[in-house]
């Protein structure tokens, strides 16, 4: 296994998409991201199925996979059109052991033991409904595992100004679905987390963008 998804196989996965929007996207995204590297240092060494809830076309499974992470690998969503592009491309992408599943994570949850990730989906959802989905995703994680997140924080800083923006952008060009409603606290998370017996650990991640993005890491022992 790999400490990243090598350039070639990033290449090899935008490829297997069959819009041009989404294969410069995903070229991008995967090239440019430091969040999926983030997200497999942090599962590297276990062999735990992962839950990745708001997958979008699925490029944290695809990135998995290039770089040698072999546990099976969920990915849920609500946006019908968005899961059938994931699983138009792990068809033709010779990865074996990649679900996608279609549903509102405000009303389901697929059953699941494993590590859990969340990335960039939270400032959708009410301050109530990111309690209830944090608590559904933290009963997820397996002992020894990890749930996983990043999120824009909520703060008094010029980056929150520029994540809401960003955000609106989504929107208003319909890359997403929903406008954002309101982001997470750091309390929020030490509550709800800790509350569900799991250790706690924020980050920022701000990488070369102007967003309020952190990682939270929250791990169950085993
Ligand atoms: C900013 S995108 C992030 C996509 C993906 N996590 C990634 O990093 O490439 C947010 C995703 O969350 C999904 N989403 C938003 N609200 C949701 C909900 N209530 N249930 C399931 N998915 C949701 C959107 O459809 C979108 O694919």
């Amino acid at each position: 296994m790999k400490l990243e998804c090598p350039p070639e196989e990033v290449k090899r996965i935008a490829a297997l998409c069959t819009t041009r929007w989404h294969r410069d996207y995903t070229r991008i995204k995967l090239r440019s991201d430091p969040v999926y590297a983030a997200a497999l240092r942090e599962i590297t060494g276990t062999h735990l199925p992962v839950l990745d809830i708001g997958c979008g076309i699925g490029l944290l499974a695809m990135y998995l996979r290039g770089a040698g992470y072999t546990a099976p690998v969920t990915g849920f969503d609500y946006d019908t059109e968005k899961i059938q592009a994931a699983r138009r491309m792990a068809e033709r992408s010779g990865f074996t052991d990649l679900n996608y599943a279609a549903g509102d994570a405000r009303r389901e949850m697929p059953d699941f033991s494993g590590h859990v990730i969340i990335l960039d989906i939270l400032q959708f959802f009410t301050p109530a409904e990111q309690d209830a989905l944090l608590a559904l995703a933290a009963a997820r994680v397996a002992p020894g595992g990890k749930l996983i997140i990043r999120s824009g924080l909520r703060e008094a800083t010029w980056r929150h100004r520029v994540t809401i923006l960003g955000d609106w952008i989504a929107k208003i060009t319909f890359w997403m679905k929903a406008a954002p409603v309101c982001y997470p606290t750091r309390e929020q998370f030490e509550r709800v987390l800790t509350q569900q017996g799991l250790q706690v650990h924020l980050e920022p991640m701000w990488g070369g963008t102007p967003f309020n993005n952190y990682l939270i890491v929250a791990e169950r022992q085993a």
